[in-house]
């Protein structure tokens, strides 16, 4: 659950760094596991700054949520190697299996479906990550089974 004073603590914490916001976001997730938006409003309180820039950040980079993941994180591996070895149709098939886009959680909070780009596995594209466990040649034909696994 949100708690402002934690937020207060981790700013307090980490001001005196030199650019603090990053390290003060990547807390921030830690603890709530995404970036509220009361979160950003004291980020921006403290630091002096708008909370346009401070969502600006969050927006840019891809590991920061504005809100809550689901119960089970599904990344799939959008970069070169992966989209060469046919990701996109992957992706297109689990966005349809699942009824939502990517950055998106199911409306049972259930399952978040996320881009990212080159987990190191390019040998065995396309690849997927559900939870910590890792999906190496993942195919369209094999996206059934990674749904109903990722909804359980
Ligand atoms: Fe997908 Fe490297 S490009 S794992």
């Amino acid at each position: 659950r949100y708690d402002e004073a934690e937020v207060a603590e981790i700013i307090a914490e980490k001001r005196g760094l030199e650019g603090p916001m990053l390290p003060i976001l990547h807390d921030v997730q830690e603890r709530f596991g995404h970036v509220p938006e009361a979160a950003v409003r004291r980020i921006a309180a403290e630091l002096n700054l708008t909370r346009a820039e401070v969502h600006g950040v969050v927006t840019f980079y891809h590991d920061f949520r504005k809100e809550p993941a689901g119960r089970h994180v599904l990344k799939v591996c959008r970069a070169e190697a992966c989209q060469a070895a046919g990701s996109d149709a992957v992706a297109g098939a689990l966005e349809k299996a699942l009824g939502i886009g990517f950055g998106e959680t199911t409306a049972d909070g259930q399952v978040t479906l996320e881009a990212v780009y080159c987990l190191g596995l390019c040998a065995t594209a396309p690849s997927a990550m559900l939870g910590a466990r890792i999906i190496g040649r993942l195919t369209e034909a094999k996206v059934g089974a990674l749904v109903e696994e990722a909804r359980l």
